[in-house]
């Protein structure tokens, strides 16, 4: 919305949200997300043409068009709990439009939602509508945290989905016409409802396929003498595949990737496909299988006991540039660890404390866990050094002075590949990487 704001000046946009404080952090000099380029934009338009308030009912009244953007976790009750996406805000939000809104609204389901949800949210819509007109249309948004501000700045596509009716159509043109502000017009794609939702869901199940196969791939590298980024790049020069999305990791993470997949297998699974279902859940499996197949390595190579043995843990967040670890690899990697017993410490220039206690489950005074300021810190006495983000900062480190404050045999595994295997077991480490044999 602050894109959109940014590059259509003679629009307004206000963002509300319930939640006061979240608010008040939008409306301050400390926004709530860490993401480059964004305090930029935000504090370009606020006050201009962009608002932060929590004052819903004005918004929707005096707004031609809604942009749903709540969040649709996974459901943790009931049916299809684990697996569907709740959509109880998404609901939510329909009721509040029929409420209070005024006269005709064009509502755009912008959160990432199952195919058919527009569906609901028309019902809801029409059978409260009293003569207003409801036009709804599914815009799902394609990026990538850490890069967001360039991905919305020059976005590979845009996709619009609406109802073929010439209603549908020219509500379908009026959200176009925002994008055609700044995004060349052949990239804003239109379809009709279903297969924008779907096109959402297949995309990020399509991307996170590509890791896990690779993720695969890695584990059949170690046991053979082959090397996945060697791999990665030489299937990657095939321009039917392409070189993106195949570097082999600690695993997947992130708020999206796995949701959106447990939705499309919950998917199918309703619409009678349990083939296309079991299918997609596999590239969960191997996602899971990839994070305990990296801290299982670790206990054996350090002589298959980490109990009282003090492991540095560089990065927490899901990936770098973002203060973000919904689903982060390293949470599951550090509760492995602590049920062997060892003593992390965990360094991350984004991640504050408390989200990592939350993450662990753990106590402000667990004795088992211990946060760090620097590298540096982290490293010290420590008998093994875990890479679990890709932060650049971790490619600059000194190695060879944190070797020197290391317990000996000094161990290092590199669940990104980003490092100089070579060059650390120049300097003595005992160093390895994802899928290097
Ligand atoms: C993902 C998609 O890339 C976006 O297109 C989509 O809009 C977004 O989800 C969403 O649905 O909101 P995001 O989760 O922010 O974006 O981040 P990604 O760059 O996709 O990374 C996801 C995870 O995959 C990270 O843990 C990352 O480290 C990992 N990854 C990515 C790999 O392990 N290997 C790769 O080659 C690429």
């Amino acid at each position: 919305m602050a894109m959109i704001a940014h590059k259509c000046k003679d629009h307004t946009v206000t963002v509300v949200d319930i939640n006061q404080a979240r608010i008040d952090a939008w409306n301050s000099d400390t926004l709530p997300v860490y993401e480059p380029g964004l305090d930029e934009i935000v504090q370009g338009a606020r006050g201009t043409n962009l608002f932060f308030s929590t004052d819903v009912d004005t918004a929707i009244r005096e707004a031609e068009m809604i942009f749903l953007s709540v969040n649709t976790p996974t459901k943790t009750y009931g049916v299809g709990a684990g697996r569907a996406a709740d959509l109880r805000y998404i609901e939510k939000c329909a009721r509040k439009i029929a409420e209070v809104a005024e006269d005709d609204k064009i509502v755009v389901e912008k959160s990432t939602l199952p195919v058919r949800t527009a569906e609901s949210v028309k019902r809801i819509l029409e059978s409260n509508s009293n003569g207003r007109q409801f036009q709804i249309l599914s815009n799902p948004e394609f990026l990538a945290e850490g890069t967001a501000m360039a991905d919305l700045e020059a976005p590979d596509r845009v996709l619009i989905g609406g109802d073929q009716t010439p209603e549908g159509k020219a509500a379908i043109q009026k959200l176009v016409d925002v994008y055609a502000t700044w995004v060349p017009r052949e990239r804003v794609l239109t379809t009709n409802l279903w297969s924008s939702e779907l096109s959402k869901l297949t995309a990020n199940a399509f991307l996170a396929q590509r890791i896990s196969s690779i993720n695969a791939i890695s584990a059949l590298c170690e046991a053979t003498g082959a090397n996945v980024d060697e791999v990665a790049h030489a299937i990657g020069t095939d321009s039917r595949i392409g070189p993106k999305f195949l570097k082999s990791s600690v695993g997947f993470g992130g708020s999206c990737f796995q949701k959106d997949i447990l939705n499309l297998v919950y998917l199918c699974e309703h619409f009678g496909l349990p083939e296309v279902a079991a299918y997609w859940n596999s590239v969960i499996e191997m996602n899971d299988y990839q994070k305990h197949r990296f801290c299982r390595r670790v206990i054996s190579s350090m002589f298959n006991t980490v109990s009282d043995k003090k492991i540095a843990v560089l990065g927490f967040a899901f990936k770098k540039d973002t203060n973000d670890t919904r689903e982060s690899a390293a949470i599951y990697i550090c509760k492995d660890l602590l049920e062997e017993q060892a003593n992390i410490a965990i360094y991350d220039p984004k991640v504050e404390v408390a989200q990592i206690q939350r993450d662990l489950e753990i106590d402000a005074d667990n004795k088992y866990v211990t946060y760090c300021e620097s590298a540096m810190e982290a490293t010290k006495d420590a008998h093994a050094i875990l890479v679990l983000t890709e932060w650049d900062e971790f490619k600059a480190l000194d190695y060879k002075k944190i070797y020197e404050q290391m317990q000996l045999p000094a161990f290092l595994f590199d669940g990104r590949n980003i490092l100089d295997l070579e060059a650390l077991a120049e300097i003595g480490f005992e160093a390895s990487g994802i899928g290097k044999g």
